[in-house]
């Protein structure tokens, strides 16, 4: 037979493949909650605005109100011939209620129903993405401060650069994760427009009062254009262009812990907590929870390129293309809160071998960078022949198989005479460190006034 809801003007029922391909229920029943909140506020406004009876409503609330407790109770029986989440609500507030829930779909339609829970959906997992990513921050901002004074060589092209400490490491991350924050703060500002009102596309007929409808869920008040929205999901791409982009920096963290997590690296150890072991071979402890984080980057940005290209060519106004903006961002947002979560475990959990990152930091003549400097300074050189002069005693010393610091000072000066005993002040990984206090640097101070920069902000 054909569909209750639609079938009016339908002789037979859909083939079972139509049914198949059609039905969301699978993936948009959760959407429930959103979908009875939205409901409620509607029957609400139809009766304060005279559209229904109060008598109406009020068993439309009380219905509402079961379905919301048999669903969540697990006794709901959802059902694919009623193909969505809207549907099945709205069936069985019928088989509850009776007649009185025919009139809850007056002045709406499941274009601004579906733009409306989905809406709500994302708001809500963005409020609590902005939360894990608070938590990561502040299990950076506790290593930073452990490590302010740790040494370890900071890399560019992953080749040996000028040390650093892992306190002013994990501070990068903090700037970065920060900024996603920012970035979800924002887009929770963009969509925070009631979309319910809009009906079909064209607006309805009815006296409603989406000013109403729009306070009664919580949104700063109603979209403008019922046009846009029922056609717009710019919400959940901006969802998941943040999602990716916050992926791409776990994923890049992802990616340091396990290249420091090597015996070859060993700058620090993954807790046992975080590891795994291998079937065959017994002596191995296994990064699988970074390099999982490391690959949910791949599905994210999946997602954001699938919903991307659903949205690319389609007209004004509501297509059915659109249902398939679920799936996506329910994928990506499972994927960055067991990644975020994973990631702060981690962090929190890590050990730092101190000592392997200081000898490290003091290989590759690190502190090149800081002979060329003391040059510049001291003996009046330009810079660039300063960085001449050093790039000579680093071979020098390459040649002798040693550090900077362990060539002579007979041996410095045949490179050039003016360099004296004080030069070997500044050519140890702590000077080095110590001496880059310029704002944002990695003296320890500076890192330390980032610090607290930061915990004042994150307090406030
Ligand atoms: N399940 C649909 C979706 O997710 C709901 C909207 C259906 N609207 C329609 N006119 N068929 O987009």
């Amino acid at each position: 037979q054909s569909n209750a809801m639609w079938g009016g003007r339908f002789a037979k029922g859909p083939a079972a493949i139509m049914e198949e391909i059609n039905a969301s229920i699978g993936f948009d029943k959760k959407l429930y909650a959103q979908d009875i909140a939205g409901s409620k506020a509607h029957a609400t406004m139809l009766a304060a605005k005279g559209i229904i009876t109060e008598a109406d409503r009020d068993q439309i609330l009380k219905g509402l109100d079961t379905v919301l407790e048999e669903i969540e109770s697990g006794r709901f029986e959802f059902s694919r011939k009623l193909e969505d989440i809207h549907m099945n609500v709205e069936a069985r507030l019928a088989a509850l209620i009776g007649p009185a829930a025919g009139r809850l779909h007056t002045a709406r339609s499941r274009n601004d129903q579906v733009a409306l829970d989905f809406r709500l959906w994302v708001k809500a997992e963005m409020e609590k993405t902005a939360q894990a990513i608070d938590a990561l921050i502040l299990a950076f901002l506790d290593r930073a401060e452990e490590h302010a004074d740790t040494v370890m060589p900071g890399f560019t092209h992953l080749q040996t650069a000028q040390p650093v400490t892992f306190g002013h490491h994990c501070m990068a991350y903090v700037e970065m994760f920060a900024r996603d924050k920012a970035r979800v703060l924002h887009a929770i500002e963009h969509l925070d427009e009631s979309p319910i009102g809009a009906a079909a596309l064209a607006g309805t007929g009815f006296p409603i009062d989406r000013h109403m409808t729009a306070a009664a869920l919580g949104f700063a008040g109603p979209t403008r254009n019922s046009i846009d929205t029922v056609s717009d999901r710019d919400f959940a791409l901006e969802f998941l262009s943040i999602a990716a982009i916050s992926a791409t920096h776990l994923s890049r963290l992802a990616e340091e812990i396990v290249i420091w997590s090597t015996p070859q690296f060993g700058f620090i150890r993954l807790s046992d907590a975080f590891s795994t072991g291998s079937s065959i071979m017994p002596q191995k402890k296994n990064p699988d929870a970074a390099e999982l984080v490391r690959a949910k980057t791949g599905r994210i940005n999946g997602s954001l390129i699938a919903l991307l290209t659903v949205m690319k060519g389609l007209p004004l106004a509501y297509s059915k293309d659109m249902q398939e903006d679920k799936e996506q961002v329910f994928d990506a947002a499972e994927s960055l809160e067991l990644a975020l979560a994973a990631m702060t475990g981690m962090v929190r959990d890590l050990t730092v071998n101190a000592d392997r990152m200081r000898a490290a930091a003091g290989s590759g003549f690190s502190t090149a960078t800081d002979l060329a400097d003391w040059l510049v300074r001291e003996a009046g050189l330009p810079f660039r022949d300063a960085h001449h002069v050093t790039g000579r005693a680093v071979a020098a010393a390459e040649a002798k198989g040693v550090a900077l610091e362990a060539l002579s000072l007979d041996e410095l000066k045949a490179i050039h005479p003016d360099i004296t005993d004080a030069v070997f002040s500044v050519l140890s990984v702590d000077a080095s460190v110590a001496s880059r206090t310029s704002f944002g640097g990695t003296a320890p101070a500076q890192v330390r006034q980032q610090i607290a920069w930061w915990r004042t902000r994150l307090a406030g």
